[in-house]
């Protein structure tokens, strides 16, 4: 059985959102194996971000902010798969949702969520949503998941028949991907981009962080400063030789900067 659960940034807890996300987990779950759960971002204290950068640089402990961020990353680091659903609000995720997204900031830095299954849900009444759904598949991928690309569901309210029969054929759609990822081997050979981030980001904090930074420890303490990726995966020869080039150009970029104490 997998744990799935949807982060919900809607304000309106029967909205467009949670119809959406209601329809894409049905369909998920008649695929088999399955239990999901809605969290609404409503019910929880997640307070706005300060700025401080105590998480990057100290630890995530340290934040001033005691919300219930640490509750929500358990809830993710818990599930096999995670959804972040969000209306478009002025071409962007809600501000509930963005408030989260911010506090999530140092898994940014530091990814956790490696082998988990990702996906988003965006609803909108017009226009702009598409580039909502690419920066969450982003902000997912960012973070450590594997990515299932969202959908973006657009409709009037009331909803018109043709919207719900096109919003119902994306949704399912998009559970049937979810479902199959979701029982793929968690683990899987990086792309050309993924590695060239984990080279870039490594070799970075390596030449430019001094070991008191909790980036910098975290990467050692993980083995990260000498392996091929985050997690102990076979690369061919061409992405070895690739990664090999994304060190060196990132040692020549990061080598003559020093720690600035940022
Ligand atoms: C403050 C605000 C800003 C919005 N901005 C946009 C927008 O930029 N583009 C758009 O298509 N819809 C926009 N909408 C409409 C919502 O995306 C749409 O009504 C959505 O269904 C709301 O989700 P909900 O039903 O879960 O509340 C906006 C709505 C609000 C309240």
């Amino acid at each position: 059985m997998k744990n799935v659960i949807a982060i919900m940034g809607s304000p309106r807890k029967r909205g467009f959102t949670y119809l959406s996300t209601r329809r894409f987990l049905d369909s998920l779950s008649s695929f088999g194996d399955v239990q999901s759960e809605m969290l609404f971002l409503s019910d929880f204290d997640v307070e706005l971000c300060k700025g401080c950068k105590a998480c990057f640089l100290r630890g995530e402990e340290f934040c001033p902010l005691k919300d219930d961020r640490d509750a929500l990353i358990r809830r993710m680091l818990d599930s096999d798969g995670v959804i972040f659903a969000t209306p478009n609000y002025s071409f962007q995720v809600s501000g509930r949702m963005k408030c989260f997204l911010d506090r999530l900031g140092f898994v940014f830095h530091r990814p956790c969520f490696h082998g988990k299954t990702f996906t988003s849900i965006v609803a909108q009444g017009i226009y702009g949503g598409g580039n909502v759904r690419k920066y969450l598949d982003f902000v997912g991928a960012a973070l450590g998941f594997n990515v299932v690309k969202g959908s973006c569901i657009t409709a009037l309210e009331p909803m018109s028949t043709k919207e719900r029969v096109k919003m119902e054929k994306a949704l399912d759609a998009q559970g049937k991907c979810f479902h199959q990822r979701l029982f793929q081997p968690a683990l899987t050979t990086p792309s050309l981009l993924q590695l060239m981030g984990f080279r870039m980001a490594r070799t970075s904090i390596k030449l430019t962080l001094g070991e008191d930074k909790r980036d910098y420890s975290y990467y050692r303490d993980h083995g990260w400063f000498s392996s091929d990726f985050y997690y102990p995966i076979e690369l061919g020869l061409v992405k070895k030789s690739a990664g090999a080039a994304f060190d060196w150009t990132a040692g020549r970029i990061y080598g003559n900067r020093h720690d600035a104490g940022a």
